[in-house]
């Protein structure tokens, strides 16, 4: 084994050490970009939401029309790697090696990866993406993919700016989502968060942040807001399967404090997870 996995890697459902783990420089998944992933948190060797994490890997292998193995196969395989305690779950599908016949001869990729360092907190720059969606329909809209070069690119240019990460705007100014998790803010004790109808990804921390709110009894308001909007909060955070419920406290210029609101969510987060993953 190495660092980067517990445990051994799945490709379609065999058992490889990770370093004899690979896939042909051909897959248009290595070529192209094409292809799907998902990347869900384990507990106790419990992967949160795994039936939501499917549905989404079906949305996105649907949207790229690539063929997926039965979803018992993928529940089966995403049980036996997760079950190697607290990780990362990794579950990456390729486009296959052969152009003339997309989609086929995939290659199904699962592994369990430490859960990385997290910080208590993060500084986001906030940045035009041209490149995003941005509530404009296309053959991928709602699919997770495999073309991760502008989100990347996105985060290393904050990072080089001196930020932890980047906040995504588009057109008309409208906030959008950070590069791989969701945004969200609290201002006089309601929640705001970016809707799905401006393409962000179906975050499924986001959902579980929502409900998490109801449970605690904070309103929630759903909609395209402009970027004056993050600005003028009292408290930002970020949520994604990697960083959970996380404080911002900066925004650009603009400085917060880590406030109560994001506390209670984080912590109610935490609590339905124990609640799923006991
Ligand atoms: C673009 C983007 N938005 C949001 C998220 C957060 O999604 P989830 O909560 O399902 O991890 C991710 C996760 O990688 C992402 O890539």
């Amino acid at each position: 084994m190495n660092d980067r996995t517990i445990g051994p890697v799945l490709i379609n459902g065999d058992e490889f050490a990770p370093a004899e783990a690979t896939v042909s420089i051909f897959d248009i998944g290595f070529q192209r970009g094409y292809g799907c992933f998902e990347a869900m948190r384990t507990y106790n060797g419990c992967v949160f939401r795994l039936g939501h994490h499917l549905d989404r890997l079906e949305q996105s292998a649907g949207n790229l029309r690539i063929g997926l193995p039965p979803r018992e196969e993928l529940e089966a395989w995403g049980v036996r790697v997760g079950g190697g305690g607290d990780g990362v779950l990794r579950m990456y599908v390729t486009g296959g090696p052969d152009p003339q016949h997309l989609g086929t001869d995939n290659v199904v990729i699962v592994y369990l990866e430490p859960v990385p360092d997290v910080p208590s907190s993060v500084r986001l720059d906030l940045i035009d993406a041209p490149w995003h969606a941005d509530g404009r329909m296309s053959e991928l809209t709602g699919a997770k993919t495999l073309s991760y070069g502008p989100n990347l690119a996105a985060t290393l240019g904050a990072k080089s700016r001196g930020y932890d990460d980047a906040a995504l705007v588009g057109q008309d100014d409208v906030v959008l989502e950070g590069p791989t998790f969701s945004l969200g803010w609290v201002t006089d004790g309601v929640l705001y968060t970016p809707s799905l109808e401006t393409s962000i990804l179906a975050s499924i921390t986001r959902q579980a942040t929502i409900e998490t709110a109801a449970l605690l009894g904070i309103a929630t308001e759903i909609g395209r807001f402009r970027s004056e909007r993050l600005l003028e909060a009292d408290e930002v955070f970020v949520m994604s399967t990697v960083k959970e419920v996380l404080p911002v406290t900066a925004v650009g210029e603009v400085a917060y404090a880590p406030g109560p609101v994001t506390q209670r969510l984080r912590k109610g987060f935490l609590a339905l997870v124990e609640v799923e993953c006991p």
